[in-house]
């Protein structure tokens, strides 16, 4: 049985297998890069006359593009311009100042639920040599198991294909990272706090800070810690960049983070924002602290009651009308939309939930809250319908929804505003035009539409 056929398949032609879909992968894994070198594997004509033709791998770059980034479930470090699949998670690494990614969640429960299959199918990463060194096994026909490079070899498959116990082992290690994104706080908070830290070191460590308190328990630890309240004593400092950094930190730590923000009201930090936005600074600053307020006020009417007692509502008259303040407008009507429409959601959930006490206190603390008139009062009937002026057609649709959302207080004045009347009617030509555009386009519920709608629906409670 010397037949080639006959034999079960032999070494060689499950290393000619292999070479071949390695030789595909590393092609697909070149195009889905967008390389603009092709790869191409010539024969070497000059054969040395031994027959073991060498073959010639003509790359022309480095080996690390071929590479694509194998997310796994631990923090790996990733190359400089290394691309990470879709869904991954990516960090950065505080101690080491390097990015790191991981899988993501839901790509972390296929690879658990396919368990060694998906480890199996996992697209392993070569390089230009280690594609070399295989064809020119391939070549010299090295089917000796016992042959030093191709047991290297077998070893470097095998470290690709890793056995379940080890992801598991892996797994087990993630529960770790919370403990070590405790010590870099920790570690950040005490640089922060060090009377011999400069300025530019403390404004870094909030802006690594800021990257932590993105998750839940980060926020409530930089509480626990202590290190909330330096933060809050941060936006009176006297440097702008550390005002803007501790406005940022705080914000992101806030959103929707119900017990983190108690903790925030609680010490003191709405006075203090509400003081940078009434103050000159910098634009930049401006908008840490109107995100930073906007976080603090979501879904809670205690500090919305305590921003109306400020005088909130006129610090943001003024802000509106700032020059140079443009991006900060849309924002403003954003909070102000958001602020009406929430209040108005949750004395609609009422009607059909069973009251328990906590949505009764609640509905007490919201019906404080008395937004609509502050806003009449203080003028933004005139001001929101500015927005319409603006270029864009989704600063435009902020404005319509929260024209909508005013009309009960606004109703009279909008009906005397001549200037809105007549931006209304020249923007229902344009987007009439613009949705038959849209409608050629074979899009008959477009974005345009959308907008005619609104815009409809505001002049006709204007009659
Ligand atoms: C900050 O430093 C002061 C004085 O050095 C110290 O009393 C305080 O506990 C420190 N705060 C934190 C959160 O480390
Ligand atoms: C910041 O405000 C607190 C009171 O809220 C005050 O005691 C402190 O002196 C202020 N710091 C600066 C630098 O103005």
């Amino acid at each position: 049985m010397s037949n080639v056929y006959g034999r079960p398949c032999s070494c060689s032609e499950v290393r000619k297998m292999l070479v071949l879909w390695m030789l595909s992968l590393l092609i697909a894994v070149a195009a889905s890069e967008n390389s603009q070198s092709g790869l191409t594997v010539l024969e070497d004509s000059g054969s040395d006359g031994t027959g073991h033709d060498e073959a010639h791998v003509n790359d022309e770059f480095d080996d690390e593009d071929l590479e694509v980034f194998q997310p796994t479930n631990q923090w790996q470090t990733l190359k400089p311009g290394q691309a990470v699949p879709r869904g991954s998670h990516v960090r950065l690494n505080l101690q080491t100042g390097q990015r790191e990614a991981k899988l993501g969640e839901e790509q972390q429960a296929r690879y658990l639920r396919d368990g060694q299959r998906a480890v199996n199918t996992k697209t392993p990463s070569f390089t230009a040599q280690e594609l070399k060194e295989t064809l020119k096994l391939f070549k010299e026909g090295v089917d000796d198991p016992t042959h030093p490079q191709r047991r290297e070899e077998e070893e470097a498959l095998k470290a690709k294909f890793r056995p379940l116990e080890e992801l598991k082992r892996d797994l087990a290690e993630l529960d770790m990272r919370v403990e070590s994104d405790v010590e870099i706080m920790r570690r950040l908070i005490t640089k922060f706090n060090s009377s011999d830290a400069t300025v530019e070191e403390r404004v870094k460590a909030l802006h690594d800070l800021e990257y932590l308190v993105h998750q839940v328990d980060n926020a409530q630890n930089l509480v626990s810690m202590g290190g909330m309240k330096l933060v809050i004593s941060a936006l009176n400092s006297s440097d702008f960049g550390l005002q803007g950094n501790a406005a940022f930190v705080l914000g992101s730590a806030i959103s929707s983070n119900p017990s983190v923000q108690v903790d925030v009201t609680e010490g003191g930090a709405l006075l203090k924002l509400l003081t940078l936005l009434a103050t000159p600074r910098p634009v930049p600053v401006k908008k840490k602290a109107l995100f930073a307020v906007a976080s603090l006020l979501r879904h809670f009417p205690y500090a919305q009651g305590h921003f109306l007692k400020l005088g909130g509502m006129q610090v943001l008259v003024d802000l509106f009308q700032t020059p140079g303040g443009e991006a900060l407008r849309i924002r403003i009507v954003t909070l102000i939309y958001d602020m009406i429409v929430e209040k108005e959601l949750i004395s609609q959930s009422g009607m059909d939930q069973i009251p328990d006490s906590s949505y009764q206190e609640r509905l007490r603390q919201y019906s404080e809250v008395a937004l609509l008139p502050v806003l009449a009062e203080q003028g933004w009937c005139r001001l929101v319908p500015a927005l319409l002026a603006s270029s864009e057609h989704d600063w435009r649709e902020k404005a319509l929804r929260t024209l909508l959302a005013m009309m009960p207080c606004c109703q009279a004045e909008f009906r005397q505003d001549r200037a809105l009347s007549l931006s209304l009617g020249d923007l229902q030509t344009q987007y009439r035009e613009l949705v038959l555009t849209e409608k050629d386009l074979g899009d008959e519920e477009g974005y345009f539409g959308e907008i005619l709608v609104l815009l409809d629906t505001v002049a006709l409670k204007m009659q």
